[in-house]
């Protein structure tokens, strides 16, 4: 049995090293350069990619795991698909058991980390986000995933209601779970279906509703400004856009959509989430909604 000691002292070693720097010594018949340089460690479980495709699986798993002290479950991942955002894994090594639970600022998610994705990228948003939140408002999460926003605005902020919207069968289970796992199921109300169609049954009773998607998330604003209060609604926008004046770009087609279907927009603020490729960024956009005229003079279909 190896002592807390000597444990220790072999983690603080592995740490000074890089990953790649560790695997060049464990695997010393591969190109170092195709070897990953990092890995994303979600709960016990490590992600890598890697091109080369004669580097044994097992053994690069079996390495990762030495490296990382808390990682038991090695997956490659090979990309990401569709609307849904569903990963493509391999499972390389280890504890065959792929759910995990993530933890971050007092909250925590639980996953299936082969089905569901977790953007570790996002976390200061998702704290940004719910310190943004007001105790008592009511929040529309319309794309909650496994309530990577709904959790931590529940969580920090306790507003009166977080409806949180999620169409993935996988992630709206994980939600459920989520919270009672954050004991926040008096808070966050789950909602199986199609976030265009759901939205607009709540009523006019959003204070915030939050659009974390990409890929399409304008098409979701009509049925958002639904839920728009008379006296307005803050709304926190995400998209990919092109680097440079992609987000000037999309704030002015958001303003004018707007404006088409009888609202005015305020910016409050545009931020840049994360870098997402060599030519797009990831951003939100914060802004306050209102209705142009008096809500309750036009029918209710005519928004
Ligand atoms: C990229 S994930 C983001 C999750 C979370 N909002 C975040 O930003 O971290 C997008 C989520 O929206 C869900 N989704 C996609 N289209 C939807 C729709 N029309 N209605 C409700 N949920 C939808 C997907 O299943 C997925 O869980």
């Amino acid at each position: 049995m190896v002592s807390n000691t000597k444990k220790h002292a072999r983690m603080s070693a592995l740490r000074r090293t890089s990953l790649r720097e560790f695997l060049k010594s464990r695997l010393t018949n591969i190109d170092p350069s195709t070897l990953p340089k990092k890995a994303k460690i979600i709960g016990h479980v490590a992600l890598v990619r890697f091109q080369d495709e004669g580097i044994d699986p097992k053994e690069l798993g079996k390495a990762i795991v030495e490296f990382y002290p808390t990682v038991r479950t090695v997956l490659r991942l090979r990309g990401i698909t569709g609307k849904l955002r569903q990963p493509i894994v391999e499972f390389m090594y280890g504890d065959p058991n792929t759910e995990t639970i993530y933890k971050e600022y007092g909250y925590k998610f639980m996953l299936d980390v082969s089905k569901l994705m977790l953007c570790l990228g996002n976390s200061y948003e998702r704290l940004r986000t719910a310190k943004s939140v007001r105790s008592g408002e009511v929040v529309v999460d319309m794309f909650a995933g496994i309530g990577q926003f709904s959790i931590p605005c529940a969580v920090i902020s306790r507003p009166s209601k977080v409806y949180a919207i999620e169409i993935n069968e996988e992630a709206y289970r994980y939600l459920k779970i989520n919270t009672v796992l954050n004991n926040v199921e008096s808070i966050v109300e789950p909602m199986l279906g199609d976030c265009k169609e759901l939205t607009p049954t709540l009523g006019r009773i959003a204070d915030r509703i939050i659009m974390g998607f990409f890929g399409g998330t304008i098409e979701a604003l009509p049925a958002a400004l639904k839920v728009v209060k008379p006296e307005g609604t803050v709304i926190h926008f995400h998209e990919l856009v092109r680097r440079g004046d992609g987000k000037d770009e999309l704030w002015k087609e958001i303003s004018e959509l707007c404006l088409r279907l009888g609202y005015t927009s305020t910016l409050i603020g545009l931020r840049i989430v994360k870098s997402y490729s060599a030519t797009r960024e990831h951003v939100v956009i914060d802004f306050k909604v209102r209705p142009c005229i008096d809500l309750s003079t036009i029918p209710s279909n005519a928004t």
